[in-house]
């Protein structure tokens, strides 16, 4: 049997912050990357794929706010299914020319993907997740006041609107995910955290303006498909703890007890770094085998244990 990995691919692996940002660049970063991914396939990995979208709805909801004066600005969740829409063509094409290249003749699909959040997370009590442009002071308060939106100063950089993050709870789409994965085809699944939806009395889904954590998501996702392992791709060779100091250190593995310590002690970032490890705590309670950090590059090393930071029982 082919070990089943859920690899979750971090924002630079699609748009660098440093790229200006043109489908020309995306598009070069996701090639590079797919080449990554068909190489895990050619080793006899079963891969499923998972990706960010923060620069892009950044992007998308630049875009949207500009022309707002012309066209209907489109809410958050129904942008959220742009970016999937967009990152997964993207990916879908690069893996496509990348399998083809290498004389594999497998299926690659996207799949715009809703997730159902819990419509009494606390989380829709306190937004605190910054999403889109900077405004000034009294841009601000205009659209708190015209669009009831919630805006706060973020860093002191500027305002910026917030959002719920709700935890997701399950993923709508999963039993034809599981179906076509099952298959062999390279599925595209709940991107930028998938889309947040909530359930009505009457049993119908609604879309809400919220923004999921992508590493929480993938975490369903793999435990759904059953994966031995949970590959989270990133901008950083792996977990360190004391992270930015003199005595920072790179861990070559830990167990969920060591990351339970270390994340009592405050030494990952919230919105980074935290919420891998929260995502990895969780996939190894619910039955997973191993959690791989690793910078993206490193992917395929990563897995043999030679690179990155493995974290288990
Ligand atoms: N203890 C830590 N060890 C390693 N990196 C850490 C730690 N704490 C915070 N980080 C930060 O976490 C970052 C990786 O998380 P980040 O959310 O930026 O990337 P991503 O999830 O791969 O991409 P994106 O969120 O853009 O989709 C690293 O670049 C690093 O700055
Ligand atoms: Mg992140």
């Amino acid at each position: 049997m082919l070990e089943k990995v859920c690899v979750a691919l971090g924002g630079n692996a699609i748009l660098k912050y440093t790229d200006r940002g043109t489908a020309e660049e995306q598009f070069e970063n996701v090639r590079r990357t797919a080449k990554y991914l068909v190489r895990m396939i050619k080793e006899g990995y079963k891969i499923i794929i998972t990706h960010g979208n923060g620069p892009q709805i950044g992007d998308i909801l630049i875009r949207n706010e500009r022309c707002a004066d012309i066209l209907p600005p489109m809410t958050l969740d129904v942008l959220g299914a742009e970016s999937q829409g967009m990152i997964g063509y993207m990916i879908q094409q690069a893996m496509w020319n990348e399998l083809r290249r290498e004389g594999l003749n497998i299926p690659v699909i996207t799949f715009v993907t809703q997730v159902l959040v819990d419509k009494n997370d606390p989380a829709f009590g306190n937004p605190e997740k910054f999403v889109g442009p900077f405004y000034t002071h009294w841009e601000a308060e205009k659209l708190m006041d015209e669009r009831g939106w919630i805006l706060r100063d973020d860093a002191g950089r500027g305002f910026r609107r917030v959002v719920p993050s709700p935890k997701p709870k399950s993923i709508v789409e999963i039993d034809t995910i599981k179906r076509l994965y099952g298959e062999g085809v390279v599925v595209i699944a709940a991107g930028g955290g998938g889309i947040p939806v909530f359930e009505k009395e009457d049993g119908s889904l609604q879309g809400v303006e919220a923004v999921i954590d992508k590493d929480l998501t993938g975490e369903r996702l793999a435990t759904s498909i059953g994966a031995e392992t949970f590959l989270i791709l990133t901008n950083i060779e792996g977990v360190a703890i004391n992270f930015r100091k003199p005595n920072q250190k790179f861990l070559k593995e830990m167990s969920i007890v060591q990351a339970r310590e270390y994340l009592e002690q405050g030494q990952f970032e919230r919105g980074s770094m935290k919420p891998k490890i929260e995502a990895a705590m969780k996939f190894v309670t619910n039955g997973g085998k191993k959690v791989i950090i690793s910078l993206l590059e490193l992917g395929e090393k990563a897995l043999k244990g030679e690179a990155g930071t493995l974290i288990h029982v």
